[in-house]
C-alpha cells in the first residue's frame, strides 16, 4: 500500500509543471494515472462534491482555430477547479499582429499559471513551450490532439473496462486525431489499426515510434488501405472529418478520396457485436459517418464529448497544482 502511494506521489511530482504537447512525452504510468484521476474528477462532479484544487489559478486559452468542445470544456474545468480561464483569440491579441511567439509566451508566463493553445503548425506550440516557464497544453495542432485522446481513452475504459488488449480501428485521415490515437493506444497496450487512402497515411516517425512502444506494452499498430480489413473484430470504431480545419479548400477533392472509408452499416456489421462508435466531433453526417451509425445504439460520441471536461480537469490538476 505504502509503495503504491509512493509511486503515485512520484508520478504527481513528475507531472507538475510539465507541458502537454503530445502523448508520446508521457509514460504509460502517467497516462494511466491521468485516467484514474479523471474517473475521480467525474465522480466528485457527479456527486456534487467540491474539488477546488486550483483555487486562484488562471489558464490562458489562445485559439487560432474555431472550437466548441475544447474552449468550453477547458473553461468549465478551470471554473470547477476553483480557478479561472481567459479566452484569448489570436485575432485580438498582438500575436495576430506579428508580436513574436517567444515574447508572447514570456509575457503571459508573468500573469498566468498555464496556457492552452489551439494552432496550426505543431512547431508553433513547441516554440511557445520552449519560451514559456509555465505549463503549455496542446488544444489541437495540425498534427496532434492529445487532450481529445485522454477523453477517448476514458470513454473506452468506461465501456470496456480494460484498455489493454482491446482492438480499435480508425477510418480516415492520418492526421492530428489519428496521430494522438496511435500514440495513446501504443502507451496503454491497445491494438490500433488505421485504414486510410494512399497519400493520407500517418506520419512515419510517429508510427515507428509507436510500434516500438507497442513492443513493450503489447499494442500492435497497423496501417492498411482496406477499411474492411481494419474493422474485423474491432471493439472500438473511430473516425474524424475528411477535411480538417485549414483544409477547407480541399473539401471536394477529399470527398472523392475518402468515400470508401465512410463508417456506415455495411462496414460496422463486420465489427465485434458490442463495438462502440466514437468521433471527436464536429461530425458531418453523410460524409465520414452515416446518421444511422452516429445516432445509433453503438454511438458514444456525446459521452466522449462530456469526458473532455473530466479528463482535462485531471490534466489541469496534475500540471498546474502548486
Ligand atoms: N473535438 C474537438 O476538439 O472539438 P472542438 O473543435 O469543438 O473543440
Ligand atoms: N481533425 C479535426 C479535428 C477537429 C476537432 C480538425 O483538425 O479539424
Amino acid at each position: 500500500m505504502q509503495s503504491i502511494q509512493k509511486a503515485e506521489n512520484e508520478i504527481e511530482e513528475g507531472m507538475k509543471g510539465k507541458d502537454f504537447l503530445t502523448l508520446s512525452e508521457f509514460s504509460t504510468e502517467e497516462i494511466q494515472y491521468l485516467l484514474k484521476e479523471a474517473v475521480e474528477m467525474k465522480k466528485l462532479q457527479k456527486q456534487g462534491i467540491p474539488h477546488e484544487e486550483l483555487k486562484g489559478k488562471v489558464l490562458g486559452m489562445i485559439f487560432e482555430k474555431s472550437s466548441t468542445r475544447t474552449r468550453i470544456s477547458f473553461e468549465i474545468a478551470m471554473l470547477q477547479l476553483g480557478g479561472h480561464a481567459l479566452f484569448l483569440s489570436s485575432k485580438d491579441i498582438q500575436l495576430g499582429r506579428g508580436e513574436t511567439i517567444e515574447d508572447t509566451a514570456q509575457v503571459l508566463a508573468g500573469y498566468l499559471d498555464g496556457v492552452m493553445i489551439r494552432t496550426f503548425g505543431h512547431e508553433t506550440i513547441e516554440r511557445f513551450a520552449e519560451a514559456s516557464s509555465i505549463p503549455v497544453i496542446n488544444g489541437l495542432t495540425d498534427t496532434h490532439h492529445p487532450a481529445q485522446i485522454l477523453a477517448d481513452l476514458l470513454t473506452i475504459m468506461e465501456h470496456k473496462g480494460e484498455l489493454s488488449g482491446l482492438k480499435a480501428a480508425y477510418f480516415g485521415d492520418g492526421n492530428n486525431v489519428a496521430h494522438s490515437l496511435i500514440e495513446g493506444a501504443a502507451k496503454v497496450g491497445m491494438h490500433f489499426t488505421i485504414a486510410c487512402p494512399l497519400g493520407y497515411e500517418p506520419d512515419e516517425a510517429i508510427l515507428s515510434k509507436a510500434k516500438e512502444v507497442g513492443k513493450e506494452t503489447g499494442a500492435v499498430i497497423n496501417v492498411t488501405e482496406d477499411p474492411f480489413d481494419a474493422v474485423k473484430n474491432a471493439d472500438v470504431l473511430i473516425t474524424d472529418v475528411w477535411a480538417s480545419m485549414g483544409q477547407e479548400d480541399e473539401q471536394e477533392e477529399r470527398e472523392g478520396v475518402f468515400e470508401p472509408y465512410q463508417v456506415n452499416k455495411e462496414l460496422c456489421i463486420n465489427a465485434n457485436e458490442n463495438y462502440i462508435f466514437m468521433h471527436c466531433l464536429p461530425a458531418y453526417r453523410g460524409e465520414e459517418v452515416t446518421g444511422d451509425i452516429i445516432d445509433g445504439p453503438h454511438s458514444v460520441v456525446f459521452q466522449e464529448a462530456e469526458n473532455r471536461l473530466h479528463a482535462q480537469k485531471a490534466l489541469l490538476k496534475l500540471l498546474l497544482k502548486s
